[in-house]
C-alpha cells in the first residue's frame, strides 16, 4: 500500500506542470552591476553545511525509496549528488522501518555518495527509536523531519491528529546525536512557526514553500477529488518570513526553485541551501543519469555566471548584493512588518 502510494507519487507529480510565477521569486529583482571587477576563476560557491564541505548550496530534496523500482532512481539521484559534491536528502523511510526489504532502496543512497552529506527522512511524529534507526541504515549527516498537515488531510488514509508535534520534536532535537532539519513539503513556513521550532531547539529549517511540487493535488489525483485550493505560502515568501527570526537559524530554501536566478536570489535573500526536487527528478525519469548529471554541473555554472554579473565572488558577497521587491511579496512582507 505505501509503497505503491511511492510509485503514484512519482508519476502524478511528473504530470503535475510547473507553476511558474507562483514562487514569488519573480518578485525579486536581483541589480545588475555593470563593473563587477571580477574574473570568472574567482567566482566560487562553494559552502559548508553540517560541518562538512560542498562545491555548491544545493540538496537534492527528499523523495523516494521503499520499494525496489525505486532503487535505481535513488542510486542515480546519489550519484549526481556525488559527482556534483552537493547534498543529497531520501525519501521517508518509514517502509524500510516497516519492511527489511524496504531497506536496500535507500542505503544506496550511501553507496553512492560515501563521502557525501546524505540526510534522513520521516515525519515528524516518529519515535526516537525509529529515528536512530532511519539515521543509522544510512550513516545520515542529519535527519529531515517532514511536517505535511495538508497532505495528510488530502489523503483518505491520512493522519488526522497532529498534536504533540512540537513537543516530540524537541525531544528529538535534543536527544538525537545529529541535527534534526525541519521541513515542509511545499507549503512553506511563517515565521511563528519558525520561531516555534527555534525556542524548541531546530537550528535548520527548510521552509518548503509553495509554487512547486502540490502534495495536496497530488493526493487529490490518488483519490480523484479536485479541490484545487492552492494552498500555501509562496517560496520566496516563506523564506522571507524565516529569515526575519533569527540569524542563529540555518534556513533552506525550497518548493519550486528550478532555475539558476531563482537560486541565486534565494541565496541572496540569506538561506544557506537550496533544495531541488521535482525538477531534478523529471530530468533523470524523462531524461538520463548522464542528463541529470549535466544539468546540475550547468545550475553550478549557470549560478557562477549570475555571480559574476553581480560582482559577488562567493557566498557571503552574494548576500550583500542590492536588490528589489516589488509586487504581491512587496505587500505580503509590508503587511507583516517583515524588513
Ligand atoms: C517528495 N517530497 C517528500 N518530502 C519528504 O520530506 N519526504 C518524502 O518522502 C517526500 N516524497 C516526495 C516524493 C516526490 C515524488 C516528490 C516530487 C516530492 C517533497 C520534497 O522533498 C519537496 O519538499 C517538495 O517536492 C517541494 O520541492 P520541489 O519538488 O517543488 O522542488
Amino acid at each position: 500500500m505505501r509503497s505503491n502510494r511511492k510509485l503514484e507519487h512519482i508519476e502524478i507529480s511528473l504530470q503535475q506542470r510547473s507553476q511558474r510565477g507562483a514562487t514569488g521569486f519573480n518578485d525579486i529583482t536581483l541589480v545588475h552591476n555593470s563593473l563587477p571587477e571580477l574574473n570568472w576563476e574567482e567566482v566560487d560557491l562553494s559552502c559548508t553545511f553540517l560541518g562538512q564541505p560542498l562545491k555548491a548550496p544545493l540538496l537534492i530534496n527528499a523523495m523516494t525509496g521503499g520499494h525496489p523500482q525505486l532503487e535505481d532512481i535513488n542510486y542515480y539521484l546519489a550519484r549526481a549528488a556525488a559527482v556534483s559534491d552537493v547534498a543529497i536528502a531520501v525519501g521517508s523511510q518509514r517502509a524500510a522501518l516497516e519492511e527489511a526489504s524496504a531497506r536496500r532502496s535507500f542505503t544506496v543512497v550511501r553507496e553512492a555518495h560515501p563521502q557525501g552529506v546524505v540526510l534522513a527522512n520521516l515525519g515528524a511524529d516518529c519515535t526516537l527509536a525509529e529515528a536512530k534507526e532511519a539515521i543509522s541504515m544510512i550513516g545520515a549527516n542529519a535527519l529531515q523531519l517532514h511536517l505535511n498537515a495538508p497532505q495528510e488531510l488530502a489523503m483518505a488514509e491520512g493522519d488526522r491528529n497532529f498534536r504533540g508535534i512540537l513537543e516530540n520534536i524537541e525531544a528529538l532535537a535534543k536527544q538525537l546525536k545529529v541535527p534534526v532539519v525541519v521541513k515542509e513539503v511545499g507549503f512553506g513556513m511563517s515565521r511563528e512557526s519558525v520561531k516555534r521550532l527555534a525556542e524548541v531547539g531546530v537550528s535548520y529549517i527548510d521552509i518548503g514553500g509553495a509554487g512547486g511540487t502540490d502534495f495536496m493535488a497530488i493526493e487529490q489525483s490518488r483519490s480523484g477529488k479536485k479541490l484545487a485550493w492552492n494552498w500555501g505560502i509562496p517560496t520566496a515568501i516563506s523564506l522571507l518570513e524565516g529569515l526575519t527570526v533569527s540569524d542563529d537559524i540555518n534556513i533552506i530554501a525550497s518548493g519550486g526553485i528550478e532555475h539558476a536566478l531563482d537560486c541565486v536570489k534565494a541565496l541572496s535573500l540569506g538561506c544557506c541551501l537550496i533544495g531541488m526536487a521535482r525538477p531534478l527528478l523529471k530530468v533523470l525519469i524523462n531524461g538520463s543519469p548522464e542528463q541529470l548529471t549535466s544539468c546540475l554541473e550547468a545550475l553550478i555554472n549557470d549560478m557562477r555566471r549570475i555571480m559574476l554579473m553581480l560582482g559577488a565572488k562567493d557566498l557571503l558577497q552574494l548576500k550583500e548584493v542590492p536588490l528589489v521587491i516589488s509586487g504581491q511579496t512587496f505587500h505580503w512582507v509590508t503587511q507583516r512588518g517583515i524588513s
